[in-house]
């Protein structure tokens, strides 16, 4: 072989080594999942319905930190609940190139157009919270198990009331949330799954004959909705009679439906309030429990539910399948999204301190009234 020919396969040899190394690192460090130059700049869409619900600013903040602590451009926007602002804000995801988008749906029903975009962009999205309905341009579905939620807020008041004894009847009232949300389909489903056979059997009396979703919507999840359909109910029904439990799907509607019971003469000695649940354990809420207004709220850890958004996005990112523990219950009417459920949790006086306090999620001055 002449020099020549020696150097230019030495040439070659030299350039092949490198870019295989260099391929072969790129796979390494993508694959840690935890490098957080490789995500400079890699911009994550964040899309919250509202600001005006405890919940919602959690979520966007623990996502927001979450995903930035990974290395990720994070692009946060909550939309106060008007769909027009949420199609506007995802629109601008798109342009601004993010990646992935996270979507907490305002109106699952509302997305469709937009989120095809998102899909002809080649966009991954995650459905968070709730489900976003009539289209395959969503990915993946991170959320609560929501039927859980309704059947844990079901068999407190079954337990309250001493329902499995045969104890009864029983005044029931139900307040639930708005029909575009996809997960009051389940809240209420679980709740009522174990309720109704009570109220076949007479030892639950929902007086103000108001039994349907569509009966006991709030539109927007509104206390102050949820408050004026109470003090209907209660002016009309209870004029002598008293309620011994009300079915509240989450903590606003539970706030409102607990003014217009106070503001009907209950929460006193004579007359105290009736068994009533809720969902989030939101901050007001859990001082109402303290002070017996409120019986009961769901717990569901809002950090758990970030962490596995952001493990999802990492996954997509590595071009891995995200984990999901359930791929038959949620069909958007396009397809069954795959989703995470994670387990909520019933929060009462007596687990409080070791539900909220003990885990960090609150401090116990926060909750002192
Ligand atoms: C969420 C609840 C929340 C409600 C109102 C539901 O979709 O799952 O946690 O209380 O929306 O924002």
């Amino acid at each position: 072989m002449s020099l020549k020919k020696i150097l230019v396969f030495c040439l070659v040899l030299m350039v092949t080594v490198v870019m295989t190394g260099c391929g072969g690192s790129q796979q390494s460090s993508s694959d840690s999942g935890s490098a957080s130059a490789d995500k400079k700049g890699v911009k994550i869409g964040v899309s919250m319905p509202t600001k005006s619900l405890q919940r919602w600013n959690q979520d966007g903040a623990n996502m927001e930190k979450k995903l930035k602590d990974k290395g990720y451009d994070v692009d946060l926007q909550f939309a106060e609940n008007k769909v027009e602002a949420q199609v506007s804000q995802i629109e601008n995801m798109i342009t601004k190139g993010c990646k992935v988008i996270i979507v907490g749906a305002i109106d699952g029903g509302s997305l469709s157009s937009v989120l095809d975009e998102a899909k002809s962009a080649g966009i991954k999205v995650i459905s968070y919270d709730r489900l976003i309905m009539n289209t395959d341009a969503v990915n993946y579905y991170a959320t609560f198990d929501n039927y859980g939620v309704g059947k844990i807020q079901g068999q407190y008041i079954e337990k309250q009331l001493g329902l499995t004894e045969g104890k009864g009847p029983f005044n029931l009232e139900i307040a639930t949330g708005p029909l575009d949300d996809n997960n009051v389909v389940f809240f209420f489903k679980g709740a009522m799954d174990v309720l109704q056979p009570y109220i076949d059997k007479g030892q639950l009396i929902v007086k103000s004959g108001q039994v349907t979703r569509e009966q006991c919507a709030t539109p927007n999840w509104d206390e102050a909705k949820a408050q004026e359909r109470m003090d209907n109910v209660l002016t009309t029904n209870y004029t002598s009679a008293k309620v011994d439990a009300v079915l509240c799907s989450n903590d606003s509607v539970s706030l409102g439906v607990q003014s217009a019971l106070k503001s009907a003469g209950y929460n006193t000695s004579e007359k105290p309030m009736p068994v009533v649940t809720g969902q989030d354990a939101n901050l007001p809420n859990v001082k109402a429990i303290l002070a017996g207004e409120q019986s009961m709220s769901v717990f569901k850890d809002t950090r758990a539910l970030a962490d596995q958004v952001v493990k999802m996005v990492d996954a997509l990112m590595n071009n891995q399948e995200p984990e999901v523990n359930d791929t038959k219950s949620y069909n958007n009417g396009a397809k069954v999204v795959p989703a995470y459920l994670l387990q909520p949790q019933f929060v009462d006086k007596t687990n409080y301190k070791q539900l909220l306090i003990d885990s960090g999620y609150y401090k116990e001055a926060d909750v002192q009234k």
